[in-house]
């Protein structure tokens, strides 16, 4: 079993949309008692309440569920439950950082896992609006974090 939690700021567009991502990814690999995928907000605005509506749009345009997600705030047990971190951009990162410490927890930006790609972060759509495009990057990013994943693993049976 591998653990993934998604970073954003609020956990309401970006992690919970990855978090809604990967989890499908996950179920048509048929891998959903091998890797465990959560997601939480460094803020704690938005706590217990669900995606944005924009989040759940373009979701439900990609035919992709997001049942049972509601925004909690990332804790410092979190950081060091999961086996791998994954963050939206680089403010999350300094601040993951930032609570980790000295700990050597793999923490990754989504975008290390676009190959070729000009974009070093997913910026948030709360402001922008532009959720068809943070679903793109989303998208690319959760394939190769799987492919990252399966690498790591397919000598592993546990
Ligand atoms: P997220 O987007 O980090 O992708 O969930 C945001 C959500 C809320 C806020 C900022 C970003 N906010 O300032 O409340």
């Amino acid at each position: 079993m591998i653990s993934v939690i998604f970073v954003c700021l609020g956990n309401i567009c970006r992690s919970p949309m990855a978090e809604a991502v990967f989890r499908d990814l996950v179920r048509q690999k048929g891998l959903e008692s091998k890797v465990q995928v959560d997601s939480a907000g460094i803020g704690e605005w938005h706590v217990g309440k669900p995606p944005h509506q924009g989040t759940c749009k373009v979701l439900s345009e990609h035919n992709i569920t997001y049942d049972n997600i509601y925004a909690r705030q990332v804790s410092r047990e979190d950081l060091h439950k999961f086996d791998l971190i994954i963050v939206m951009d680089k403010k999350n990162l300094s601040t993951i950082h930032g609570m980790i410490g000295e700990s050597n927890v793999p923490i990754y930006l989504l975008t290390d896992f676009i190959s070729g790609s000009n974009k070093s972060e997913i910026q948030d759509p709360f402001h922008s609006g532009d959720f068809e495009e943070v679903f793109h990057l989303i998208k690319l990013g959760c394939h190769g974090l799987l492919d990252y994943i399966l690498s790591k693993n397919n000598n592993r049976d546990d």
